[in-house]
């Protein structure tokens, strides 16, 4: 159907770099998928097709590559894009969020005046890992007084159990991997 030629089209355009960054890690390189207009749109148009059936009102990308996939969704759907970044980044007052990585910590800010009280968003990435990005998004979202409406991301990496990690914060909301 029409989502497995998606799929195929997408998975045709993501490249497994090994070891990179590091010794026993296989990076999926995106980047021959954004160059590619029939995938990249197609990516697109499905991301904003979810848009539409969690009836959202805001989409929140989280940086970097996330940036890339969600402001044009954010343009096709007709609504507000809201970058959370890493942090020391937004020079508003911001809401930040602590997450555990393999090593260490980690910290993403949100401008704390982003989101609009009881606004449905929906954070949108290029990959669900650990799910320790995704799972902080969630939190600074809820911290701003807003309402998830989903997860959505290009890949999930089962193996990781980001799902798992997610589902509290989520809180029955639903995880969309195309
Ligand atoms: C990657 C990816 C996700 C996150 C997923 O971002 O783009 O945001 O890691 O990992 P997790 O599920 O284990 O949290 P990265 O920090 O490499 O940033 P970049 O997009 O700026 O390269």
């Amino acid at each position: 159907g029409a989502d497995e030629a998606l799929r195929e089209l997408l998975l045709g355009r993501i490249v497994d770099v090994p070891d990179y960054p590091k010794p026993g890690v296989v990076f999926k390189d995106i980047t021959p998928l954004l160059a590619d207009p029939e995938a990249f749109t197609a990516l697109t148009e499905a991301f904003a097709a979810l848009c539409e059936r969690h009836r959202v009102d805001k989409i929140v990308g989280l940086e970097a590559r996330g940036f890339i996939l969600a402001a044009p969704v954010a343009v096709r759907a007709g609504i507000g894009f809201v970058p959370v970044r890493k942090a020391g980044k937004l020079p508003g007052a911001t809401l930040r969020q602590a997450y555990d990585l393999e090593y260490g910590t980690a910290e993403i800010e949100i401008h704390a005046e982003a989101l609009g009280r009881g606004e449905r968003v929906l954070v949108i990435d290029d990959v669900l890992a650990t799910g320790g990005t995704a799972e902080a998004s969630l939190q600074l979202i809820r911290r701003a007084g807003a309402e998830v409406a989903g997860v959505a991301v290009l890949m999930e990496l089962g193996f990781l159990d980001g799902r798992a990690r997610l589902a509290d914060a989520l809180g029955g909301a639903p995880l969309d991997a195309l």
